[in-house]
């Protein structure tokens, strides 16, 4: 028996030397310490022995026992250890797994192109709700009840008009934020308030419920047309990136006097005539006009002692021309073929 013992601890020795993996050991593990191996059989088998051969042979197996188990634990750290370079080795240079990033809707990045080019120029960024009080964004801006220019703007009514100004709507426009700044400002100021508005309409490819302006709104002593399309040229200039020019049209909006449709050179031809401008030179841009003392007076102002001039636009009408969108639904689309492409 203890020539056995010695043997099968000679066995384990002459394998673990030459095992390379993991799963050699746990082999080796499994044949010669588990259950049925040979030495528990052997341990098994002890009880038919003599006392006295129990007292020397006991221990014996007990210890070659112990040994295994220690050698087999050793080879294993070892091997968990050192990785063999041939078969384990890892390529630094390999290209890495693609990390999927999100990207800025083209969206956000025309309103923060649009917001660095006004604070340059002495801007400063004003902001409202979008759950607006009928004040402010019809009363205030010269449109009381049953005004016809409120059905210019399909309104989606949260609390219903009640015609003394108490009605709740989802903005129409940014001009809901003009009366809101006055009243807690004082001239001379120039902002920008770009945002989300809403309207009850049916959509196409230039037509969303909700859409997002950019308001600017210039208040103080004598400010002027001449300062209006001044503005207006350096900023679409900037905007672009190249020359632009700016015209105005008679227009009418309750809330300035006179009012302005107004158009910046084609983006495209510069001016020539092209399909993109339906070979006029011209796209046209959005509303402005020189603001009503009305709304200055509801700003909180006395009547004719400031001007102002103020414009209104959508943001996606913008992105559009920059990037070449041909569909305002897109933006809200939640395509992500489209938002990877800016
Ligand atoms: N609020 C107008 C609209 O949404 C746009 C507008 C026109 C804004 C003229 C202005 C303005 O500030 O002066 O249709």
């Amino acid at each position: 028996m203890k020539e056995k013992i010695r043997k099968i601890e000679n066995e384990v020795e002459k394998l673990l030397k030459n095992s390379k993996t993991l799963e050699d050991i746990e082999g080796i593990r499994i044949k010669y310490l588990g259950k049925k191996s040979e030495l528990s059989n052997l341990l098994k088998s002890l009880k038919n022995l003599t006392q006295e051969e129990k007292k020397e042979i006991g221990p014996l197996a007990n210890n070659a026992r112990k040994n295994i188990h220690s050698k087999i634990d050793k080879k294993k750290e070892l091997l968990e250890e050192n990785f063999d370079a041939e078969t384990e080795w890892i390529d630094v240079s390999a290209p890495g797994n693609e990390i999927k990033k999100g990207s800025l809707s083209p969206l956000s990045i025309v309103q923060q192109d649009i917001e660095n080019i006004f604070t340059a120029i002495g801007f400063e960024v004003a902001d409202g709700p979008e759950i607006e009080s009928e004040y402010f964004n019809f009363d205030g801006a010269n449109m009381p009840a049953n005004h016809p220019a409120r059905d210019m703007q399909d309104t989606f009514w949260i609390k219903t008009d009640s015609g003394d100004g108490n009605g709740q709507v989802l903005r129409t426009h940014t001009t809901n934020c003009q009366v809101r700044y006055m009243q807690t400002h004082t001239p001379p100021f120039r902002i920008i308030v770009p945002g989300r508005v809403f309207r009850q309409e049916a959509t196409d490819a230039s037509h969303e419920h909700t859409f997002h302006q950019f308001e600017a709104l210039v208040v103080g002593k004598n400010v002027s047309v001449a300062n209006f399309l001044s503005v207006a040229k350096s900023f679409f200039s900037a905007f672009f990136g190249k020359d632009i020019s700016v015209r105005v049209r008679p227009s009418y909006f309750p809330f300035v006097e006179p009012g302005f449709e107004f158009d910046i050179s084609c983006t495209n031809c510069g001016g020539k005539g092209c399909s993109t401008c339906q070979q006029t030179g011209w796209l046209e841009i959005g509303g402005a006009g020189m603001v009503h003392q009305n709304v200055l007076v509801e700003g909180g102002y006395k009547r004719d002692e400031y001007t102002g001039f103020a414009w209104g636009f959508g943001l996606e009408r913008l992105a559009m021309m920059k990037y070449k969108i041909n569909d305002i639904r897109l933006f809200h689309s939640g395509d992500t073929r489209f938002g990877k492409q800016f």
